[in-house]
């Protein structure tokens, strides 16, 4: 019996799907009158982009918390308010503006700028800098911003649409903008099946999106699946030279390894150390973790970034102080200051603040290491990209 109804499923899915693909069915996703009007305004394919992640091999694997994105419809939506710079006061700015693809999902002023030029405190996060952003941060516990003061990208979304300095605007006005917008009743019909956008909805919708942003097709992860597939049993990338990678690469990877990886890991999941303090300053002027907590222990750390992408997302630090891998593994080799909160991993055992002394090749193959980290699939696909004519 049960074998009847299977087959009977079977048989009415391969009729939906020739449905689809046979113009004399008149299947269509958005019926030409909704194509029309979307068109006026927007690129968008005719039916919702297939956002399913393959995974390289070597991380399938491992414990990569990961589920696979929501319903693409809900994701193209997302798409088009992350993209949409109605939502903000001034009508110049979107989340994209700050967050670029090109870019990895960051931004390339030290410090980011918002509606009538306001400029912000602190340096855009490239949302590109993980593989998976939610296998990054949805159940891990791992936090969001440099401070780690919101916990979900609808908490996020919030914030940085009512942030005087990035979107200002207040919650009821971005629902208004958005049900202002000829395209909208029709993408949140077919994300939620209601036409009128609430809150709850414009933020679930974008956390979606940034949700299934991913990048996991760098140099690296192509060597490292390579890697993996010569002997799965004993797979270990963090021991072994990479054959697609350079002799320079390799060294660099070796260097990564043994000075940064205990707070940075470039390939699984999040950084494995959520804040701390790499000595940038004896006195630092943004207290970062500490002026949410007022722990003692949280003043001057800051959210550990994670590395992917690293190439693409100068300038660097909570603050874009600095402004090349140059500058920053210079730092680490001779600039880390003494500070209360200075991790220990960057100090000596006897307290005073390490200096790693790369020499020169050192110094030249870390930096190729964290340019092999570079995903240009990812910078390119059009399933992220602007949606708006
Ligand atoms: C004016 C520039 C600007 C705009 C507009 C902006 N952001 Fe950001 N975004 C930033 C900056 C700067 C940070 C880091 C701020 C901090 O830590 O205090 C950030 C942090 C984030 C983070 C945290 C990433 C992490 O790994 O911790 C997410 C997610 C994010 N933004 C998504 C968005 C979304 C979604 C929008 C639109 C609703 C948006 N941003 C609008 C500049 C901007
Ligand atoms: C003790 C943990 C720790 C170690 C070890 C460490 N870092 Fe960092 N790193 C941090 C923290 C924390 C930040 C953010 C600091 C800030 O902005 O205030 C950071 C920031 C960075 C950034 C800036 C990223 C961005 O998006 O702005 C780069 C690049 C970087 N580190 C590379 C390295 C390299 C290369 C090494 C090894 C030579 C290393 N780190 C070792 C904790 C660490």
């Amino acid at each position: 019996m049960k074998r009847i109804y299977l087959l009977a499923a079977i048989s009415c899915s391969l009729l939906v799907i020739s449905c689809k693909n046979n113009p004399d069915f008149n299947y269509y996703y958005y019926t030409p009158e909704e194509q029309a009007l979307l068109s006026q305004y927007l690129n968008l394919p005719a039916i919702p982009a297939d956002y399913t992640v393959v995974l390289p091999k070597y991380l399938t694997f491992s414990s990569f918390g990961f589920s696979q994105p929501p319903e693409p419809a809900k994701i193209e939506l997302g798409r088009v308010l992350f993209y949409d710079k109605n939502l903000s006061k001034d009508g110049k700015i979107s989340c994209a503006s700050c967050h670029q693809q090109s870019l990895a999902f960051g931004d390339n002023a030290a410090v980011s700028k918002g509606v009538f030029d306001r400029a912000g405190e602190r340096n855009s996060i490239a949302l590109s800098s993980v593989p998976s952003f939610s296998a990054a941060y949805e159940n891990t516990g791992n936090s969001l911003f440099w401070d780690n003061r919101a916990q979900t990208v609808q908490e996020q979304s919030r914030a940085s649409l009512q942030n005087v300095k990035e979107m200002d605007m207040s919650m009821s006005e971005v629902v208004d903008a958005v049900n202002n917008q000829p395209y909208y009743a029709l993408l949140f019909k077919k994300a939620f099946n209601e036409t009128v956008a609430s809150e709850a909805l414009v933020t679930d919708a974008i956390q979606s999106f940034v949700h299934t942003l991913s990048s996991l097709r760098s140099k690296f992860d192509e060597t490292a699946e390579a890697k993996f597939l010569e002997n799965t049993v004993n797979f270990n990338f963090i021991s072994e030279n990479f054959a697609g990678l350079t002799a320079q690469e390799n060294k660099g990877k070796t260097l990564y390894l043994n000075n940064c990886a205990s707070c940075h890991t470039a390939t699984v999941i999040a950084p494995s150390v959520q804040s701390a303090s790499n000595g940038l300053d004896e006195y630092p002027a943004d207290p970062g973790v500490g002026g949410i907590t007022n722990f003692a222990l949280d003043m001057g750390t800051f959210k550990v970034p994670a590395l992917r992408n690293v190439g693409l997302t100068a300038p660097y630090m909570h603050d874009g102080r600095f402004q090349t891998l140059e500058q920053v593994v210079e730092h680490y080799s001779t600039g880390i200051k003494p500070h209360n909160n200075l991790h220990k991993d960057l100090q000596n055992t006897n307290g005073t603040p390490k200096k790693m002394n790369f020499n020169t090749q050192d110094k030249e193959a870390l930096i190729a290491f964290l340019r092999s980290l570079s995903d240009e699939k990812m910078t390119q696909d059009k399933r992220f990209a602007n949606p708006f004519k």
